[in-house]
C-alpha cells in the first residue's frame, strides 16, 4: 500500500520530495529521474535547482524522462511541458539536456512516438523514481479515467476536466490542446519507486480514493495501490 505522509504546507511538502529526489541522486548518480510537471513540482524544482547551484547535488551524470507533452506545441511554446522543464529545471541546473527526455508533441504519429518512448525508458534501464503529481479526476501523467487501464505511452483525448483545469496557464481556454501524447501506466509502475505529490484540499478527496477505494482505471492513480513503493506526500494547503 502507498506510504502516506500529510504536512500542513507547501513549502515542508516541498523540502521533503526535494529531500528525498535529491538522495535518489546521491545514491545514484546516473539515476533515471521520471519527472512531472504541472503547479506542484514548481517549488520541488527550485529546491533542487538551488541546491546545484550551490554545489550540494550534481546532476551531470542524471538522465530525465518525462511523463508527458501537449501535441501540437512546439518545444519553444511557452506552455509547452518542454519549455517548462527547461525553465524549472533543466537550465538551473549542471545537466546534460541531452539526457532529457520529453514526449514530442509534434511527432506526425503520436502513437509510434509513444512506443520509441516506451522503447528509450527501456534503453535507458528503467526509472528509478518517478514522480508523480495528480488531476482531481485521478489522472497521473495525462493518463485520463478510461474504462482499461492503458499500459504503453500513447496519445490521449484530454478530458473537459483537465482542459478546464489547464487553462489557467493559457490567455484563453480555446488554446489549451485537446491531446497529448502520455507515457503509460505500464512506465510507470515500472518504476522503481514512485513519489506522488498533491497539494490544496480540492486534492483531498482524491488522494483519499487513491489510497482507500478500489483498483479501477476510471481512477488510473488507483493502480498505485499496486506498487511496492509509492510514497503520497500530501500538503493540506
Ligand atoms: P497540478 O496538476 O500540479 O497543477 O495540480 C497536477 C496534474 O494535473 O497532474
Amino acid at each position: 500500500m502507498p506510504k502516506l505522509i500529510t504536512f500542513e504546507n507547501y513549502t515542508d511538502m516541498c523540502k521533503k520530495a526535494a529531500c528525498i529526489i535529491a538522495s535518489q541522486i546521491i545514491m545514484k548518480e546516473n539515476s533515471v529521474l521520471g519527472l512531472a510537471t504541472g503547479s506542484t513540482p514548481i517549488g520541488i524544482y527550485e529546491l533542487l535547482s538551488k541546491w546545484c547551484a550551490r554545489g550540494d547535488l550534481d546532476f551531470s551524470k542524471v538522465r530525465t524522462v518525462n511523463l508527458d507533452e501537449y501535441c501540437g506545441l512546439p518545444a519553444g511554446h511557452d506552455q509547452s511541458y518542454r519549455y517548462f522543464m527547461n525553465k524549472r529545471l533543466f537550465d538551473n541546473v549542471n545537466i546534460d539536456k541531452n539526457n532529457t527526455y520529453v514526449p514530442n508533441g509534434l511527432a506526425p504519429d503520436a502513437n509510434k512516438e509513444g512506443g520509441n518512448y516506451d522503447k528509450l525508458i527501456e534503453l535507458l534501464g528503467g526509472i528509478d523514481l518517478q514522480l508523480l503529481g495528480i488531476g482531481h479526476n485521478g489522472h497521473i501523467g495525462f493518463n485520463e479515467p478510461s474504462d482499461v487501464f492503458i499500459s504503453v505511452t500513447h496519445r490521449v483525448e484530454l478530458t473537459q476536466e483537465t482542459i478546464s483545469a489547464n487553462a489557467r496557464f493559457f490567455n484563453d481556454i480555446s488554446q489549451v490542446p485537446k491531446t497529448a501524447i502520455t507515457m503509460g501506466l505500464r512506465g510507470i509502475m515500472n518504476a522503481k519507486k514512485i513519489l506522488l505529490a498533491a497539494n490544496g484540499e480540492s486534492k483531498k478527496d482524491i488522494i483519499e480514493k487513491v489510497l482507500n477505494g478500489r483498483v479501477t482505471p476510471k481512477v488510473p492513480a488507483s493502480v498505485l495501490q499496486l506498487h511496492p513503493d509509492v510514497t503520497i506526500l500530501y500538503s493540506k494547503a
